[in-house]
């Protein structure tokens, strides 16, 4: 997989520690009492059910929503302590890959693939294009800076996303669900693509899918959801070895049992 650096991969510290984390909705409870923690440079998969809680998850680790009970610390920051200020000083670390593309039908791709460097500031016009052409051309999509949203595939959205969501060199990307709804073979280049521009910028990754075979292409672990707690976590290889009947259907069969 390092076949650029031809090194293992080096572990650092902790850069997303969950402890004891509740969330309800209403009667619904979606965590109770869950524990995650990420190190940098690693790339999770997390997966589970449909409608168990991933995209609240990543809602609740950027601090876009707040948790009922436990402790989210995001690049060593306890998000409950952090001033809104602090929150968005945090959130230009981080970048995000929404489910649905989430990209402003109103503005081109150049000015929404800008738009969180113009959102963090500080650079000039020259800088924020040349920025976005470097970006866009790394996501196979050299020329598509003029156009609007609506002109795009599926697929190309999904990879204006990425270019979006690497646009400030973030230290910690969340992907939710980035292949959803794409060709399997779209599915495989963007899975290698993450798992490329980790490796680029020693990154740290937390990809939400359902279509375990193609991300294993990505992931290094995996985290799996299940019941409103961490249900499972370790490697491709563990959980095939495990007895556990809920950890097998995912690794082994088809994705649509469970959605
Ligand atoms: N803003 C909200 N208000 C109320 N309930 C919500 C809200 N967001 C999510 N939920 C509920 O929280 C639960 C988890 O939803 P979530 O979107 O995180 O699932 P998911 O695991 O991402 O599913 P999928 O695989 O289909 O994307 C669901 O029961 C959902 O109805
Ligand atoms: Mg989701």
């Amino acid at each position: 997989m390092s076949e650029h650096h031809g090194t293992e991969r080096e572990l650092g510290e902790v850069v997303l520690r969950v402890t004891g984390l509740v969330k309800w909705f209403g009667e619904v409870c979606v965590f109770d009492g869950l524990d995650f923690e990420m190190r940098a440079n690693e790339i999770v998969g997390l997966i589970g059910p449909g409608g168990v809680g991933k995209s609240v998850f990543v809602k609740l680790c950027c601090g876009l929503m707040a948790p009922d009970a436990g402790r989210i610390e995001l690049l060593g920051q306890d998000l409950a302590q952090t001033t809104e200020q602090e929150k968005q000083a945090l959130r230009e670390r981080v970048g995000l890959v929404f489910q649905n593309y989430a990209l402003f039908d109103f503005m081109t791709v150049g000015d929404n693939v800008a738009f969180p460097m113009r959102q963090r500031g500080g650079f000039s016009d020259e800088q924020v294009a040349a920025k976005v052409q470097e970006r866009l051309a790394e996501v196979d999509l050299p020329k598509v800076r003029h156009l609007m949203p609506g002109e795009l595939s599926g697929g190309m959205k999904k990879r204006v996303g990425l270019a979006r969501a690497n646009i400030n060199d973030p230290e910690l990307i969340f992907f939710d669900d980035p292949t959803a709804g794409l060709d399997p073979v779209t599915s495989s280049k963007i899975f290698n693509l993450i798992r490329k521009t980790q490796e680029q910028r020693n990154s740290t990754c937390l990809v939400i899918s359902h279509d375990i075979d193609r991300m294993r292409a990505a992931c290094d672990r995996y985290v799996l959801l299940y019941a409103a707690r961490v249900h499972f976590a370790g490697t491709a290889e563990q959980a095939l070895a495990s007895r556990d009947s809920i950890v097998h259907e995912f690794f082994q069969r088809d994705k649509e049992v469970h959605s």
